[in-house]
């Protein structure tokens, strides 16, 4: 098979990971006989510093003839009194819109040899295995109207959450599917005592699951309650889904649950091109030191190869491979270990 990837480095740690994540494509494409193709494009900070878009034309057209995109990360402190429009972070979520994928999955997975680092006891995060499921391309993030403006003498700002029935029906559909390949159970997360959008959310997850999933275990929790909940029992939650806001702060919560934000993957899905991108930041106070931990860039490739080509072979040996390299402990510092990013992208590579 011919792998076609737009690759988007972007900012701060971003090229030093996704570096590896490249290196890992180069030798299963070795190992597994198939051909990389990848083209590289401008996206963030280092777009807007170039062209003064953080999602230039260039890119556009770029990520429109891939079959997959990997990015490394959007951000960077020297455009924080930015306006909105002229910030990296816009780059991202006009990248999200073009490519239209509204479904966004987050793995939290504990590795037995991690355990200790994470901030909860040993024996209440042990065998934490969940995703999110995090509607993308919806809610308040894109809502209208929106803006700060003057309202009877009063600066005012304003945002909208909008959701339709066939947003929610999708994103749900994601959720449910991926739940029949695990443990059979989905967690619908809203605040549907307070907001008409998680009323709307809830009768329609619920209908949802019983027209057409009546064999996937449904529950429903308040946002509030699940923020608790991931703390207090990890253990209980299979997929969880939500909408878009709640989803970006939950999933934070469940990146570190696992010992390091450095390890978590993410996939965004739609009809056509995946985005693939770890789910940590730009991390600009280590930036080029060679210290970042490319493992969570290394487990988005693995998504990629099995969510956009359908290599499930292939996506299992770089998880495989990735779990011996953090049996062998050579880790970045993030984990306690001395290694640097390209001593962990061969360790993997090794394993393969
Ligand atoms: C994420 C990030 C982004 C988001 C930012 C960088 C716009 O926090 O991918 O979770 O809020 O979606
Ligand atoms: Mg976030």
């Amino acid at each position: 098979m011919n792998l076609n990837i737009a690759l988007l480095p972007g900012d701060g740690i971003g090229p030093e990971v996704t570096a590896q994540g490249v290196a890992i494509l180069e030798a299963v494409c070795r190992k597994f006989s198939h051909s990389l193709e990848v083209k590289s494009g401008l996206i963030g900070g280092v777009a807007i510093r170039s062209t003064g878009d953080p999602l230039p034309a260039d890119t556009v057209t770029l990520i429109k003839s891939a079959a997959a995109v990997l990015l490394g990360a959007c951000g960077h402190p020297e455009f924080d009194s930015h306006p909105p429009e002229k910030r990296p972070e816009k780059g991202l979520l006009r990248l999200r819109q073009e490519l239209r994928v509204f479904a966004n999955l987050r793995p939290a997975f504990c590795y037995p040899a991690l355990e200790s680092l994470s901030p909860l006891r040993a024996e209440v995060v042990r065998g934490t295995d969940l995703v999110t499921v995090r509607e993308l391309t919806g809610g308040m993030y894109y809502g209208t109207p929106r803006g700060i403006q003057e309202r009877d003498g009063e600066v005012t700002a304003i945002n909208t959450m909008v959701y339709t029935k066939k947003e929610i029906e999708r994103i749900a559909r994601v959720a449910f599917g991926l739940a029949r390949g695990r443990k059979n159970h989905v967690m619908s997360v809203d605040k549907s005592n307070v907001l008409e959008n998680s009323q709307l959310w809830r009768k329609t997850v619920t209908e949802l699951a019983a027209r057409e999933f009546p064999d996937v275990r449904l529950e429903h929790m308040l946002v509030d309650t699940c923020a608790m909940q991931l703390v207090q029992n990890p253990r209980r939650f299979d997929v969880l889904v939500t909408e878009n806001l709640f989803g970006d702060i939950l999933s934070d919560e469940t990146a570190v649950l696992t010992g390091s934000i450095g390890m978590l993957p993410s996939a965004s899905l739609g009809e056509h091109t995946g985005l693939y991108e770890p789910v940590h930041g730009s991390a600009p106070d280590i930036a080029g030191k060679g210290i970042a931990n490319p493992l969570g860039t290394i487990l988005s490739v693995a998504m990629m190869l099995r969510h956009s080509f359908g290599l499930e072979k292939e996506a299992k040996a770089v998880e495989d491979a990735v779990g011996k390299t953090v049996e062998s402990g050579k880790l970045t510092r993030d984990l306690n270990g001395t290694a640097t990013t390209e001593e962990v992208g061969n360790a993997v590579i090794h394993a393969l």
